[in-house]
């Protein structure tokens, strides 16, 4: 099996290659798995020609697309770029894959929704996205159903994580050892998901058999840890984990406005992934430890 990662440079592309580097997870009985990670220097998603270019010389059985345009605030300006990545190129990917047979496993997002639930969301939810970024991962998702029915899945995450690049964990670090006092908001509520796990869960579905039968209608799956925070609270964690003695202060969103609006509820349940896929879901406070853990080894 030739596995395409996209974003071998991003959060979850990275998260992938570690688990892959091991050797653990990836084989099954039925075959050998050999994983290909690309980056924009080999595969551009902002030009359509490039993608052509490049699956006109490679073909694959299963294409992971972790790439995304992910910067929520700048892409209220830079729209037009944001949905090429995640709108235009999903489809282009999606009609790729469908030509080479081979199967799609997308990464989304919960700011599909509007977050004004007062419950977790689920698959059949009506979307309803309140920024740029959120609607340009929509008509991603969109696209892929329309144009690969079968053979592809959506995974829905949020709040990602890890001891690779800037999120949320890495800028408290950054400002806690800086600042002696901090405001972050409490009125946004969510469950962290450490990049790793989401990496891990991928690694088991591509193994499943309800993944690698062909034919299978195109499904939506929503990942994220389990448990229910808001910002305010993910940072006293990470200071407490630390040890850094910055004051936080508890504000609500209209103290810290943003250029793109973000949405209140952005949590998922996860009992579909589960049920289908048998994935195991970690509490966000043990796998934030795991991922400190990690960081400070790093250092
Ligand atoms: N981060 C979150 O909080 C969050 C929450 C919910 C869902 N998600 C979704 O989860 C997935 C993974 O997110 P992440 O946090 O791992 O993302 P990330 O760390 O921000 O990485 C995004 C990756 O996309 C790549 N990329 C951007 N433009 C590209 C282009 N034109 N051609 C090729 N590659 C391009 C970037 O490449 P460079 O390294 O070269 O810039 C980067 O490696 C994405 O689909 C995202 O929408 C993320």
């Amino acid at each position: 099996m030739r596995i395409l990662v996209t974003s071998k440079n991003g959060q979850l592309g990275r998260s992938i290659q570690k688990i892959v580097n091991t050797g653990t997870k990836i084989d099954n009985n039925q075959s050998t798995n050999d994983f290909i990670f690309v980056g924009r220097e080999e595969l551009d998603l902002s030009s359509e020609s490039n993608i052509s270019h490049y699956f006109g010389k490679n073909k694959f059985d299963i294409i992971i697309n972790c790439a995304a345009y992910t910067q929520v605030d700048t892409a209220e300006q830079e729209a037009e770029l944001a949905n090429q990545i995640n709108h235009l190129a999903v489809k282009k990917l999606a009609s790729i894959a469908s030509n080479q047979q081979a199967r799609l496993i997308h990464i989304s997002t919960d700011y599909v929704f509007d977050g004004e639930s007062d419950k977790p969301y689920i698959e059949t939810d009506t979307p309803n996205p309140i920024n740029v970024y959120g609607r340009t991962k929509l008509a991603g998702e969109k696209a892929l159903q329309t144009v690969m029915p079968i053979n592809a899945i959506v995974i829905r995450t949020s709040w990602l994580y890890s001891e690779y690049g800037n999120n949320f964990v890495s800028t408290m670090l950054k400002l806690g050892k800086e600042q002696d006092e901090l405001s972050v908001v409490n009125d946004q509520m969510g469950s962290p998901t450490y990049a790793a796990d989401l990496a891990d869960a991928i690694l088991e579905i591509i193994k499943h058999k309800k993944f690698r039968d062909l034919g299978q209608t195109m499904q939506i799956y929503h990942y994220s840890s389990k448990g229910e925070i808001s910002w305010y609270e993910f940072a006293k964690e990470i200071f407490k984990i630390e040890g850094i003695e910055c004051k936080v202060n508890s504000i609500p969103s209209q103290q810290h406005p943003t250029t793109a609006k973000k949405p209140k509820n952005s949590l998922m349940s996860q009992d579909k992934i589960v049920e289908v896929f048998n994935i195991k879901v970690s509490k966000w406070k043990s796998s934030l430890n795991t991922c400190m853990t990690i960081l400070k080894q790093k250092k």
